[in-house]
């Protein structure tokens, strides 16, 4: 069977800076494995993306390294909220972080907050890493500011409900659910180990990801949250949040397909058309994967394309197989092996300079 080529718009592609967990390389090798020919990579690099000078660092090594499409965020911090917004034909769009996480992003005045979401062009996407309160906080400036906003990895019943209630009064707010929330808990933890389970937002209770279940008509979009670690890393005494993702979600989607919990026509519309719609993204020219819906296999991290080398899927059984993928013409994946060249993919945002 044959689908279109995925759009991951929530990845942490970790070069510069974290080259050991992730680089655009593998990243992106990863990302052909899972069937996304396109990602938006997020600005919490080291340093991070929030300049001129740091985007075009990271859009170099992307231009020369990546292996399928890509755009890249660039990060709302206390000093850049005047300049940011002449970059955004250059970016993804612009991440503001309202809660702490992995990186030195976190925002915590709230005029920071209200001045970029007055700053950033309605026209760029806004996406935000808010958590229960400040969700509705961004909710809220969505409403005052009156532009669209992206809420990244939503979890919690609390947040779905709000956001029910949200779009039903006509505030222009989108949402995404990463697979980790949607086909895990946290009853899970002490089989992935305290460490490995570390994330933001957290694993939900089981009635969260119920919720979410119930709720799928209001969310916009799957999203990975793809965000490598190493095992040492996550096993030692200060675990940093966030899992690989980008190998095991089409595979999860569709083995939720073959027990009748998701459309076909579910997972294309929050893993191509919404995306697309909502990030403004071009579409992709020959590019297709082609799937085995009905092969049953068990998911192995050991094989896995990303640097990280661990998955919290690792050993599940799934339904449901990427065979290739064809990017723009190319065959750049196939039976495991990933053909496309480093520095083939396409930034697919205006060039800087
Ligand atoms: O678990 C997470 N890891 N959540 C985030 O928001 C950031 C991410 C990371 O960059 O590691
Ligand atoms: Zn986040
Ligand atoms: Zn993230």
């Amino acid at each position: 069977m044959r689908i279109p080529g995925l759009i991951d718009p929530h990845v942490h592609m970790r070069e510069p800076g974290g080259e050991h967990k992730e680089d655009w390389s593998t990243g992106t090798a990863s990302a052909l494995a899972g069937g996304v020919t396109m990602v938006l990579a997020m600005p919490n690099t080291k340093p991070p993306v929030t300049d001129r000078k740091t985007l075009e660092a990271t859009l170099s090594l992307a231009g020369s390294k990546a292996r399928c499409d890509f755009a890249q965020f660039i990060g709302a911090g206390a000093g850049n909220r005047e300049t940011a917004a002449s970059l955004a034909p250059h970016t993804a769009g612009l991440k503001m972080y309202l809660d702490s996480t992995y990186g030195d992003l976190k925002l915590d005045n709230m005029e920071d907050w209200f001045i970029h979401f007055q700053n950033w062009p309605a026209s760029s996407p806004l996406c935000v890493h808010a958590e229960g309160p400040s969700l509705a906080a961004a909710i809220l400036l969505a409403e005052v500011t009156n532009r669209p906003v992206h809420l990244c990895h939503i979890s919690l019943r609390s947040e779905i409900m709000l956001i029910r209630a949200a779009k039903a009064r006509g505030i222009p707010v989108t949402c995404e659910v990463s697979p980790h929330h949607l086909f895990l808990n946290c009853d899970d933890i002490p089989s992935i180990s305290p460490g490995r389970s570390e994330v933001r937002p957290r694993l939900a209770s089981r009635d969260d990801v119920q919720a979410l279940w119930d709720n799928l008509d209001c969310i916009d979009c799957f999203a990975t949250d793809h965000a490598p670690h190493t095992p040492g890393e996550k096993d030692s005494d200060n675990p940093p949040p966030g899992f690989p993702g980008l190998e095991s979600a089409l595979p999860l989607y569709l083995t939720a397909m073959s027990q009748g919990r998701l459309t076909l026509d579910d997972i294309l519309a929050r893993c191509v058309i919404n995306p697309r719609h909502i990030f403004h993204l071009p579409e992709q020219p020959d590019t297709f994967v082609e799937i085995d819906p009905a092969a049953r296999w068990t998911f192995d991290a050991a094989k896995s394309h990303t640097r990280s080398g661990w998955s919290p899927f690792d050993g599940f059984t799934l339904t449901g197989r990427i065979e290739s993928v064809t990017l723009r013409g190319k065959v750049v994946y196939k039976n495991g092996e990933i053909l496309a060249e480093p520095g083939s993919g396409h930034n697919i945002r205006s060039e800087l300079k």
